[in-house]
């Protein structure tokens, strides 16, 4: 045999395919010609589990062998050492030999064991086995060697690109997982569609199939975030991201990486390319949530991403085109802030040729009782309830009357501090009302057994105890006391200690 001949072939199979079982198949096809041959297979060191890990092999006659073949630590560390080929059989006389020959099955067969290395890394080991005894000869020992670094570099790779693989899973199913969270609140209820908001639901279907950029105006908490959602879900673009950005949240600093993301070496911390919310909505929905936030300087490159639906990264050259589609909203009189010259009259003209103006609660009130029963049901699942609770008559007529200043989000954070007041018991919505008179003199009314007028300290140490005893403890997260009491968790922990509460 023509080692030169020999070595080229084997490189040739070697480099056929990323597929490391294919490539022993192919590689095994030809060894057969050369080598008494039965099975080959590619085997590497898992320091982890001191043990032998089997890659990939193949069989003459198809049978399978174990995948992980654990070694005891003298017997590991021996087979790390090995550098030369060498024959095995069940009476190689050889500790080692002996060790392994009934975890690898020996008995019977010839093994032709091969250590891989690159360089001083030892990878793992190439074993060729033949059935029957004493098969291989030293010919077969220096023919094998010319190929152990081909075969170190292919198994190397293998394991680079198993690696490659799973890294890729993880990512996709990460991806896919954050997706569903992302989407999840979605497809929530809106509340109204049919009465107070079917103004503005005939325009969401209007515009919902287009292209086009909306804006969504209205007060605090009138819903602009549910609407900005119905009309992506109701959009051809559903199935792809619908990626937030709340304006206001931003740092002006951190304005131009955030929506257009930089390249590596842009700033001193920019190590890597990093894509920006645009790039990241590409084929889908960007929503520019506060967009009457966005300093004048990111207004100016803003537009020229609506004019010509292409970014540029900060610190890039290229343009990078994009498929999207752009909604925004704002709480703000934007028309008064182009004449205060904080708002660009250029970018307002782009985002306001479709505005939806979302009604504040006080001009639907026929909503309200929906919302109400809408939210009382879902808070009371969400803490736990066993039924939700009743509503006294004539308090929904309280409801109604009531102005919401907060619009929606105001009636959905009274009713749960109303549940979580009355545990459960029916709702009156006389207390909670801020603003209203009966609010003053209610409160102190609950509490029959404190001495009037009390401390605020105690009046708090109260409510908190009561909060406390409600969500049986807990202090932070959903349904926690601080959610239901609107503050802080550390501040809520720290004014306990204060007030000597447990
Ligand atoms: N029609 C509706 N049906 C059900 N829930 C609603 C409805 N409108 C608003 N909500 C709820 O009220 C809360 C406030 O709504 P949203 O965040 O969309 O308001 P917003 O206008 O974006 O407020 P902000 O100006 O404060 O950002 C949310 O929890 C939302 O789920
Ligand atoms: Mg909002």
């Amino acid at each position: 045999m023509n080692p030169e001949e020999f070595f080229r072939e084997i490189t040739l199979r070697i480099c056929s395919s990323l597929d490391i079982k294919v490539v022993l198949t192919r590689c095994f096809e030809y060894l057969e010609l050369h080598f008494p041959l039965d099975e080959i297979a590619l085997d590497i060191y898992d320091s982890q589990l001191s043990a032998i890990r089997r890659i990939a092999h193949v069989a003459a006659s198809g049978k399978r062998v174990d995948e992980i073949v654990p070694l005891p630590e003298n017997v590991w560390n021996w087979v790390r050492n090995l550098t030369e080929p060498m024959t095995m059989t069940a009476s190689t006389d050889l500790p080692v030999a002996q060790a392994t020959a009934p975890l690898v099955m020996r008995e019977g067969n010839s093994d032709l064991v091969v250590p891989l290395s690159i360089g001083k890394k030892k990878i793992g080991l190439l074993i060729l086995r033949a059935y029957g005894d004493e098969k291989y000869e030293r010919k077969h020992l220096n023919l094998i060697k010319i190929v152990s670094e081909p075969f170190a570099l292919s198994l190397s790779n293998a394991l680079a690109h198993e690696e490659l693989l799973n890294y890729s899973n993880t990512l996709l199913d990460d991806n896919t997982f954050l997706q569903r969270e992302l989407s999840s609140g979605l497809d929530e209820e809106i509340v109204g569609r049919d009465s107070g908001l079917r103004n503005v639901m005939d325009m969401v279907r209007q515009v919902a199939s287009l292209n086009n950029t909306v804006l969504l105006v209205g007060e605090t908490g009138v819903g602009k975030e549910v609407i900005a959602n119905a009309i992506h879900c109701s959009s051809t673009r559903k199935e792809a991201p619908f990626i937030k950005v709340n304006c206001g949240a931003i740092p002006d600093s951190l304005i131009d990486s955030e929506l257009f993301g930089y390249e590596k070496g842009a700033f001193t911390s920019a190590n890597k390319d990093k894509r920006g919310r645009f790039e990241r909505a590409n084929t889908g929905t960007i929503f520019l949530d506060e967009i009457g936030e966005l300093p004048l300087p990111a207004q100016v490159r803003l537009l020229r991403v609506l004019q010509n639906r292409e970014i540029e990264r900060v610190g890039g050259s290229k343009s990078i085109a994009l498929d999207i589609r752009v909604l925004t909203a704002t709480h703000r009189n934007l028309e008064q802030m182009i004449r205060e010259g904080k708002f660009r009259e250029d970018l307002w003209f782009r985002v306001n040729m479709f505005p939806i103006f979302i009604p504040p609660l006080r001009q639907r009130r026929e909503d309200i009782p929906a919302l109400t029963r809408w939210f009382v049901r879902r808070k009371s699942k969400e803490l736990g309830l066993r039924k939700p609770p009743a509503i006294v008559p004539g308090a929904l007529d309280r409801l109604v009357k009531y102005d919401w200043p907060g619009n929606v989000r105001e009636l959905q954070n009274v009713i749960e501090r109303e549940i979580i007041l009355f545990e459960g018991g029916p709702l009156e919505f006389r207390s909670l009302l801020p603003g209203s008179e009966e609010l003053k003199s209610h409160s102190f009314h609950k509490e029959p057994n404190l001495p009037e007028p009390v401390r605020l300290d105690e009046a708090m140490a109260l409510h908190i105890g009561k909060v406390l005893a409600f969500t049986k403890g807990k202090i932070h997260g959903p349904g926690g006391a601080a959610q239901f009491l609107d503050i802080n968790p550390n501040t809520l922990r720290s004014r306990m200690q204060k007030l000597g509460i447990k």
